[in-house]
C-alpha cells in the first residue's frame, strides 16, 4: 500500500490508474478505524478495482475545540490495517493542502474557506446540536471527490444523517460519483462500532448497549402496531424516559421518514428511529431503520 500526502501525486495515480481501465472507490474517515471501517474498505474492494482510504480529522466539523484536539490519533496503527487490508492507496493530506485560505483573508481561518451547505438536512437531528457540523462534513467530502473523483464514495448508515445529506449533496451539485450506504457493524452486545468508544469507562461500556437496545425496542413496538395506529411521539417520549434511567442523557430520540429526516406522520411507510445521548463525557449516535 502507497501512502500519499500530495494532492498532485495522488491525482496522478488516479490518472494512471484510469488509463489502466481500472475503476476507483474511495472509503473517507478520520482514522483510529475499527471493524465498521474495515467493512466499508471490504464492500469498496467488491465493488471497484482500486480502492483510496484517507485519513483526515477534519477540523471544519468540530464546533467544539477541545473534541477536535482529543480526537484519538493513530496513524500508524491504521496504516498497518489498511496495508493488511489490502488498500491500494491510503491518502493523508496536510490541513494546508485541505484549506488553503485565499491569501488576503488568510487570518479569517476556517471562517474564510469556501464552503458546501445543504440547508434545512443540516440543521435537525444532530446539526441541531452541533451547530457547523454538517457544513464541515459536506464541504470535505466535496473536496475529497473534487480531488480523487472516483467511481464510488461509501459511507456507513451508522452516521445515516451525514449519508443523507452526502447524496443529497451529490446529486444538487451534479456530482459524477456514486454513493453507497453500507449497514452499521456492530460489537457482539450491539453498540455501533464507534471511534469514539474508546471514552468509554469500562462501567459505562457495559452501559452503552442500552442506546441500541431501547431503539430496537421502540422498533419492534412500532412494528407491531400497524403505523397507521402508531403515535410515534409517546414512543420518542417514552424511549427518552427509558434511556434517563439508564443514566444515558438523550439529545434527541426522533422516528423520521428515512427518505429525507422528516417527522414521520401515519402515513409514511420508509421510517427510521435516530438517537443521540451522553454517556458520561462520551456522545454516542445509533440509528434503526423499521420494519
Ligand atoms: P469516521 O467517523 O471516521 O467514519 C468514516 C466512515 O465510516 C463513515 O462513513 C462512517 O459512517 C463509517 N462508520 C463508522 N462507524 C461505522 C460502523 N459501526 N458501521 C458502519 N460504518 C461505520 O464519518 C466520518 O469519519 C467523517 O464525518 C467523514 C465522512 C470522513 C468526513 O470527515
Amino acid at each position: 500500500m502507497e501512502t500519499l500526502h500530495a494532492i498532485p501525486r495522488l491525482r496522478d495515480t488516479v490518472r494512471n490508474w484510469r488509463e489502466q481501465g481500472e475503476s476507483v472507490a474511495l472509503v473517507p474517515t478520520m482514522g483510529n478505524l475499527h471493524n465498521g471501517h474495515l467493512v466499508l474498505v471490504g464492500e469498496a474492494q467488491k465493488l471497484a478495482t482500486k480502492v483510496v482510504v484517507s485519513i483526515f480529522i477534519n477540523p471544519m466539523q468540530f464546533n467544539d475545540k477541545s473534541d477536535f484536539a482529543d480526537y484519538p490519533r493513530t496513524l500508524e496503527d491504521d496504516r498497518q490495517k489498511l496495508d493488511v487490508n489490502g488498500v491500494d492507496v491510503l491518502f493523508v493530506p496536510e490541513q494546508a493542502a485541505l484549506y488553503p485560505m485565499a491569501v488576503p483573508m488568510a487570518h479569517l481561518g476556517l471562517d474564510s474557506a469556501t464552503r458546501v451547505e445543504v440547508p434545512g438536512l443540516s440543521d435537525i437531528l444532530c446539526g441541531e446540536f452541533r451547530p457547523g457540523h454538517f457544513t464541515g462534513v459536506t464541504t470535505i467530502v466535496a473536496k475529497l471527490l473534487n480531488i480523487i473523483q472516483p467511481d464510488i464514495a461509501l459511507f456507513g448508515e451508522k452516521d445515516f444523517q451525514q449519508l443523507l445529506l452526502i447524496m443529497r449533496m451529490v446529486h444538487d451539485l451534479h456530482l459524477p460519483v456514486k454513493i453507497v450506504g453500507v449497514p452499521t457493524v456492530r460489537e457482539a452486545d450491539g453498540l455501533a462500532m464507534s471511534s469514539r468508544n474508546t471514552y468509554l469507562s469500562a462501567d459505562e461500556r457495559v452501559r452503552a448497549n442500552k442506546l441500541y437496545q431501547i431503539l430496537c425496542h421502540a422498533n419492534e413496538q412500532i412494528t407491531r402496531n400497524s403505523h397507521g395506529t402508531c403515535d410515534f411521539r409517546a414512543i420518542e417520549h417514552k424511549s427518552m424516559a427509558l434511556l434517563d434511567n439508564e443514566g444515558l442523557r438523550p439529545e434527541y430520540f426522533s422516528v423520521r421518514r428515512a427518505s429525507d429526516l422528516a417527522l414521520a406522520g401515519p402515513e409514511d411507510q420508509d421510517l427510521v428511529i435516530l438517537a443521540a445521548v451522553w454517556l458520561g463525557k462520551t456522545r454516542l449516535i445509533d440509528n434503526v431503520r423499521i420494519g
